[in-house]
């Protein structure tokens, strides 16, 4: 995609990417896609803020090279150190060595660290501000909003903050850069969350922190690293990662996550009546088998719903493999305050519910019941299964 003109002498310069597969190398983003939105800042000095991926390089410098030469450019300002936004900074200095890297004092150790680069760096200090002429940039620090090292840009002229991962989220840009010219942004929203949860939901501590810290900004637009530019309606996404980040802290919605495993369809007929039993009393159950739906797409709803029913049999004496993947996802993310229930079937020995007391506690989530039943599921444990479902929906209302 070309370079958007946001404001004058502001410009999009980031590059679409619809060829990765995995974001970060683990979460998929085939059908999705990702922008790495990269800003250039025309003054009496010239600033790149972020950069991209090491990916389409030359499309990257091309959409530069039709705005500015790129040895005119002053200043690179490095708000977040991952690859996906500084992958091509060793060859942007190879064609300009005397750009000076603003970054936060966490960030120049990464620079050496990642890329061997120790010289025209310079460190800013939170509030700190860089006059580029007629404009003035201010820097403020909001660790572990996704790396500690993150950082964010305001342009005090225009009040656009650049807030890197903060704000963002998965999707290709699809022509449209804004929240006002894109015709689905129920696309974007789904995939913020998605990408929140993802990425930076561990971190919504920090998150509600560095809200906290920008409130008495005036802030116009919201122009993330990823995904679209908020200038509509800024004050939407910072209210969508507010609410999500504070879901850390309590059950979230009323709502079921009901994750499943069947080998041969046993566990899965319980777990439509169990389904039948919750969605009976009026509770949303959102269904994943996890056996076939990657942790990346299961994790949100995790995430915002209140209560979690796992449906899993046991596979060699213990519980099914795929569950125990989405399960340890669920604690790396720190996903925690849920209650929850487990049924399934078992073979000629049990093991799946075995140690569930000790796993839920880790997970800091409530067991509020189990149910086991043997090999294929009679009449009564179907009807064991809708009224399993009933009582769990009761105790999540
Ligand atoms: Fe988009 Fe944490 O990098």
């Amino acid at each position: 995609m070309p370079a958007v003109e946001m404001k004058p002498n502001i410009y999009w310069i980031g590059v679409n990417d619809r060829t990765t597969d995995l974001f970060e190398g683990i979460w998929p983003i085939s059908n999705e896609g990702v922008s790495y939105n990269a800003y250039l800042v025309k003054d009496e000095k010239n600033a790149i803020i972020d950069l991209s991926k090491a990916f389409k390089t030359d499309e990257f410098f091309d959409h530069i090279g039709e705005m500015i030469d790129m040895t005119d450019i002053d200043f690179v300002i490095m708000n977040h150190l991952e690859p996906d936004h500084s992958g091509v900074l060793s060859t942007f200095l190879k064609i300009n060595p005397n750009v000076q890297i603003l970054c936060s004092a966490k960030a120049k150790e990464m620079l050496e660290c990642f890329y061997g680069i120790t010289e025209n760096v310079r460190m800013v200090e939170d509030g700190e501000t860089l006059s580029l002429g007629t404009r003035t940039l201010q820097f403020f620090m909001t660790p572990h909003v996704h790396w500690p090292e993150t950082m964010m840009t305001y342009d005090t002229k225009d009040k656009i903050l650049f807030s890197c991962d903060a704000f963002g989220s998965y999707g290709a840009l699809r022509g449209g850069i804004f929240d006002d010219d894109c015709t689905d942004p129920e696309f974007y929203e789904t995939e913020a969350l998605r990408y929140y949860v993802n990425i930076v939901a561990k971190f919504s501590n920090p998150t509600l922190k560095a809200i906290e810290k920008l409130a008495s900004i005036d802030v116009k637009m919201i122009a993330p690293s990823h995904g679209l530019i908020w200038r509509n309606n800024p004050s939407r996404i910072v209210q969508l990662y507010q609410k999500w980040a504070e879901y850390a802290k309590s059950p979230g919605e009323t709502g079921v996550t009901l994750i499943y495993g069947s080998m041969y369809g046993n566990t899965e007929k319980v777990m439509n009546s169990v389904a039948q039993g919750i969605s009976s009393q009026g509770i949303q159950v959102d269904i994943f088998d996890v056996a076939r739906t990657h942790v990346s797409y299961i994790l949100p709803s995790l995430w915002t719903k209140a209560g979690v029913m796992i449906g899993v049999p046991t596979y060699e004496g213990s519980m099914f493999p795929p569950m125990v993947d989405v399960l340890n996802m669920a604690g790396v993310k720190k996903i925690q305050n849920k209650k929850a229930a487990i049924f399934g079937s078992f073979g000629w020995s049990r093991g799946a519910q075995r140690g569930i007391d000790a796993r839920c506690e880790s997970l800091n989530w409530k067991l509020v019941d189990q149910y086991e039943f043997c090999g294929a599921p009679s009449k009564v444990d179907i009807q064991r299964g809708f009224d399993f479902g009933v009582k769990f929906a009761k105790a999540i209302l």
